[in-house]
């Protein structure tokens, strides 16, 4: 877990694999100050740091897009958590998608599951193309791996749960087969977390996540982070990290630290909330189904069962809501607590209608072909009380599908 470059990692209690998750998540990478005794790091906003002669630096540090203490901080907890050798954090989750990206020679092949998030659709098909990468897309990973690889194939990318409709994939199953054929496994693990999951043990080579989400946890930082344990790959991204630029903040480091403090509790606490607003979604007759891996219904409950800490199913879920697309939108209007937005992993709960929103850039065809129809409605549950969450869909639910009456203006946070 030590960077290289930077081997001085030492905690006054230094966090080990020993301990568990919520002791990690406060303490790793979290040193006291070694001059003040600070039990906060302080943010380091430097951009350039002194040197008593040429190529000689005072401490670890030289330039802060090269490294920086809040951002070394940072990644280490992240490394820690995904039981990983190293992590390297990016400006935002896109951007840790596209540094991988870039690590591959031009006429790679990659695959990749069908219902990624938009803007990971996006630069596989409108920026990697361009670079001369291609993206085959599968709905079915696990069972069409072997014929879709081709000699030139360098990469598979998973999301399990896939975003929106919580599809799971066996990571296990997949990076045997691609293992097989010296292929990388990634997993973009934004919408568990590192909490719920750890692909890195079920045999990914990377996972990344949008810090923007779960790990920092507050909506007010874009962010993201990529984790792995071999040292080649630590060369080839990190290199890519500098030269390409697109790194974080120190103020944002330091913010998305603060907010993996407490992962574990608002992790737990989503869960619980969205278990409870999935149930009651099941029993109603205004829904078409529910897709949420914590249901014993869901389709790939068994690998969730495997793959999830306690089986847990996570604060995501997406529904299909009876009265099509107006319907959708009619309950994302009527909704008093879940506030009308995109992004997810937040405190506050959160709804969106992804056919118009995060996945209108894909087209029809290959949306609904992943699950993605117009009426379907996703859910980010947050951290308040479940009971409230539950009425609060239950009512908006009356009002979308029976009265199909919409309030004036935009989303009613009034009552919030
Ligand atoms: C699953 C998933 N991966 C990646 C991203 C991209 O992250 P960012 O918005 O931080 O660039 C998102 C954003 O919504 C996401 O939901």
């Amino acid at each position: 877990m030590t960077h290289p470059e930077h081997p001085i990692d030492t905690p006054p209690r230094p966090a080990s694999p020993v301990h568990g998750f919520g002791t990690l998540a406060v303490h790793a990478g979290s040193p006291h100050d070694p001059v003040t005794g600070a039990v906060i790091e302080a943010i380091s906003l430097s951009t350039t740091f002194a040197q008593t002669a040429v190529g000689k630096p005072v401490g670890q540090y030289e330039y802060s897009r090269s490294s920086n203490p809040n951002r070394d901080n940072f990644e280490k907890a992240v490394a820690a958590l995904e039981h990983a050798r190293y992590a390297l954090a990016f400006s935002s989750g896109s951007a840790a998608t596209a540094n991988i990206l870039q690590s591959l020679a031009g006429g790679s092949h990659v695959v990749s599951v069908s219902d990624v998030y938009g803007g990971t659709h996006r630069y596989f098909t409108k920026v990697a193309l361009a670079h001369g990468v291609q993206v085959t897309f599968s709905p079915s990973l696990e069972l069409d791996i072997a014929e879709l690889i081709r000699p030139t194939t360098k990469l598979i990318w998973i999301e399990t749960p896939s975003n929106p409709t919580l599809s799971l994939v066996d990571i296990r199953a997949v990076a045997s087969v691609a293992h097989q054929h010296g292929i990388l496994v990634v997993v973009d693990n934004t919408f568990l977390s590192p909490y719920v999951q750890n692909p890195l043990d079920h045999g990914a080579d990377i996972v990344v996540h949008s810090v923007t989400k779960y790990i920092n946890g507050h909506s007010d930082v874009v962010m993201g982070v990529a984790a792995f344990n071999a040292p080649e790959l630590f060369e080839k991204l990190s290199f890519l990290q500098n030269a390409i630029g697109a790194v974080p903040s120190a103020f944002d480091a330091w913010l998305a630290h603060r907010g993996l403090k407490t992962l574990h509790l608002r992790a737990r606490e989503a869960t619980t909330n969205a278990t409870a607003v999935a149930l009651a979604l099941e029993a109603s007759p205004h829904v078409l189904a529910v897709n949420y891996p914590g249901l014993a219904s869901h389709k790939h409950r068994a690998i969730a069962l495997k793959q999830h800490r306690h089986g847990m199913g996570g604060g995501m879920l997406s529904f299909r809501i009876r009265g099509g697309h107006e319907a959708a939108e009619r309950f994302c209007q009527h909704t008093k607590i879940f506030t009308l937005a995109e992004s997810l992993g937040g405190v506050e709960s959160l709804v969106e209608v992804p056919s118009a929103m995060t996945h209108g850039g894909i087209p029809r065809e290959q949306r609904e072909a992943a699950g993605v129809f117009d009426d379907l409605v996703r859910v980010s549950c947050g951290i308040e009380d479940k009971d409230d969450l539950r009425a609060d869909v239950l009512q908006a639910l009356e009002k979308a599908v029976v009265g199909g009456i919409v309030k004036n203006g935009v989303n009613g946070n009034g009552t919030a």
